[in-house]
């Protein structure tokens, strides 16, 4: 049986909690602390397999019981682990064929984490014997309310190329093409004379001479994410039998490349995500928004976990900028505003020695007498009075197409321009939207696309049928579409469809592409209106479409840049270059007009404002991100203060405010209010 619901009364607030690492007397004060910070969930036991199994098969779980009871003690919940992302040095010492293999064929050693190849069946017996342990043992624990399978699957190990994965591959690949026949004809084998006649003569794309074939790197990204997925319902079934109505999740990194996490999200009993700030980033709290709702999204609009982020800097990259004050806050609340109902954070208390010293936490070093712990307490506090925010749905404006294979497949070598990037162009879509005040929702290219009025569809390189089905629909149903250049190209197996480009998306576009046209490094080509592409250009021949904006100058001089295509009741724009800031902006505003989108120019800039309804009520979030006061029209109470609020609301510089009503506070849906 699968529960989807955490057992608590509040929204979830607390870390990774690694007692393993201090003696037992400082337990009792992490307990007491815990609770001063209102802390009501931690996570445990997420590395411990070396000290729960010192020795194949012999088991020390009473420290762990103890955590367990003191935690359950003090009032705090428990997200166990098993601790199957670290496993032992004995464990590898014995099965060496466990150890994960790089492209470039080294044999990856020991010493840190995630030192496991997924297709170890070696691996997946020892993972079985020690979730059994903690099923078995804990299933029944008053303080498990949440089990957490491994961390961050693909995380550090992308993918592993070992001769046992050779043969993984080879059963997937089975599964997927039946015969060789229809391998080779999937693969296009032909070109380059790599026609198989025997499966044993199929490798993964391990480093060759020259480029691999790319549709053989694309079935081997889809078979390590699977590879991994396995490794997680292995576990996932060992814990839904012992431990069961306990619901079970695992912390995606759902804006990172290697996992096709709306595969894995149908796994999962509760979507959780881990998010980073880039911390050198100018506003990064964009690219925080992007990755919430791309969490949300994979939750299919659910509440969700945060499961780690960081009160202040971390520690592994370039530079470990710490957060300015109010800035640990701010990122937060916006993750309960796009609908996170947990505020989680990697770790409790700073670690004394190892790799992550210099890593933030909710304990600082200098103790309770710091401004870290002094914000840690405030926003538990806050957390507790939101308690009504859980469960509430995040009203979204638009829909923004996300698709983990494209990502794959675009960025595979020897495409017209290494310079476009998938990654780039979806966060470039995305931040105008954020910018213009629109709340996004992301959506598998062949999910359903009905209730928005607006679908952004960035570089969409592979386009199966159904999915070009599946916008053509939504344009003819009446529904506006904004797709970007190097989209419609190639199908499942990265070939061609038959005509020119844009493959299955020439007749929803009503255009055909005569060639790609990338621009040299630093080019940039002049558009109408103003606006200035670079990276990329093309040939756009109108087939129906009419041209919005051409081309001023470069290799598409006088030839239609931007186009839009009445089709049914709706209409598509292209975008035949890669267009960026304010000049991808104005596009943008265009599309929403055609879209019925009324436009929220005139709310503050750096104002980050989304909306969550619930049963009875309606939260209005105010996260002004700018150095200078903010002030909106909105009325309401303050979540936090209790005061009224009408007509205006003020939010000074850097904070937050949440504001309640008992109806949304301008209105249903775009324009039908006072903004
Ligand atoms: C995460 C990881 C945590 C911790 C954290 C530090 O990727 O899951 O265990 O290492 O990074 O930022």
């Amino acid at each position: 049986m699968s529960a989807t619901k955490i057992r608590l009364d509040a929204i979830a607030y607390g870390g990774d909690y690694n007692p393993e690492q201090w003696p037992e007397e400082v337990w009792a004060e992490d307990v007491r602390l815990m609770r001063e910070a209102g802390v009501n969930l931690v996570t445990v036991g997420i590395f411990s397999w070396a000290l729960l199994e010192p020795a194949e098969g012999r088991y020390e779980l009473a420290w762990l019981d103890r955590v367990l009871d003191l935690l359950h003690g003090g009032g705090v919940a428990v997200d166990l682990a098993t601790p199957t992302a670290a496993p032992p040095p004995w464990f590898t010492r014995r099965h060496p064929s466990s150890r994960p293999v790089t492209r470039e064929g080294h044999v990856l050693g020991i010493g840190a984490r995630a030192t496991f190849c997924p297709s170890s069946p070696d691996y997946a017996a020892a993972c079985a014997r020690i979730t059994e342990q903690l099923a078995r043992r804990y299933a029944g624990h008053p303080a498990l309310v949440l089990w957490h399978v491994n961390n961050e699957y693909g995380g550090h190990l992308h993918a592993c190329y070992c001769d046992v994965c050779a043969a993984a591959f080879r059963r997937w690949l089975r599964a997927r093409h039946g015969d060789l026949a229809a391998l080779n004809r999937a693969w296009g084998t032909a070109v380059w004379g790599q026609r198989y006649g025997d499966w044993d003569e199929i490798e993964p794309p391990r480093i060759a001479p020259t480029a691999v074939n790319p549709a053989q790197q694309l079935d081997y990204a889809r078979f390590s994410s699977d590879a991994f997925l396995a490794c997680f319902r292995r576990e996932r079934d060992i814990l839904r039998r012992l431990s069961p109505g306990v619901p079970i999740t695992t912390n995606f990194m759902a804006t990172s490349k290697p996992i096709d996490y709306w595969r894995w999200a149908r796994e999962v009993d509760v979507v959780a995500n881990d998010h980073y700030l880039t911390a050198e980033l100018p506003d990064n709290h964009i690219d925080l928004a992007m990755a919430a709702d791309l969490s949300r999204s994979l939750a299919g609009g659910r509440p969700w976990v945060l499961m780690e982020h960081s009160t202040s800097a971390v520690n592994w990259q370039p530079r470990n900028i710490a957060k300015r004050p109010g800035e640990m806050r701010r990122n937060s609340l916006a993750h309960v505003a796009r609908g996170a109902d947990a505020v989680l954070f990697f770790q409790w208390r700073a670690a004394a020695a190892g790799a992550e010293k210099f890593h933030s936490t909710m304990l600082p070093r200098g103790g309770t007498d710091s401004r870290q712990w002094r914000d840690v307490t405030r926003l538990g506090a806050e957390l507790a009075a939101l308690r009504d925010v859980r469960g509430s749905r995040v009203v979204a404006d638009a829909a923004v197409v996300w698709d983990y294979e494209s990502w794959w497949a675009l960025e595979l070598e020897w495409r017209p321009s290494g310079d476009l990037r998938y990654l780039e162009r979806v966060a470039a879509h995305y931040e105008r939207l954020w910018r213009a005040h629109l709340t996004v929702d992301f959506v598998h290219p062949e999910a359903d696309l009905a209730g928005y009025r607006l679908v952004v569809v960035p570089s969409l390189y592979l386009t199966t049928p159904a999915a070009a089905a599946n916008l053509t629909a939504h344009v003819r149903g009446g529904g506006t579409l904004l797709v970007s250049c190097f989209s419609g190209i190639a199908d499942a197996n990265d070939a061609f469809p038959p005509g020119r480009h844009p493959g299955a998306l020439r007749e929803v576009l009503g255009l055909e592409i005569e060639e790609p046209l990338p621009l040299r490094q630093g080019e940039t080509v002049r558009l109408e209106g103003g606006c200035r592409g670079d990276v990329w250009a093309e040939d756009v021949l109108p087939r129906g479409a009419e041209a919005v904006l051409r081309y001023l100058d470069g290799p598409a001089a006088g030839g239609p840049a931007v186009t839009r295509h009445r089709l049914g009741r709706g209409a598509a724009w292209y975008v035949s270059t890669r267009l960026a800031g304010d000049d991808l902006g104005r596009v943008l505003d265009r599309a929403c007009a055609d879209a019925g989108l009324a436009s929220r120019a005139d709310l503050p800039a750096g104002l980050e404002v989304v909306r969550r309804d619930g049963a009875g009520a309606s939260y209005l979030f105010l996260i002004n991100h700018g150095d200078e006061d903010a002030e909106v029209p909105a009325s309401g109470v303050d979540a936090l203060t209790g005061a009224p609020c009408e007509g205006r609301a003020c939010v000074p510089a850097g904070t937050v405010r949440i504001l309640v009503s008992s109806l949304p506070p301008w209105g249903e849906g775009w324009g039908g209010g006072p903004i």
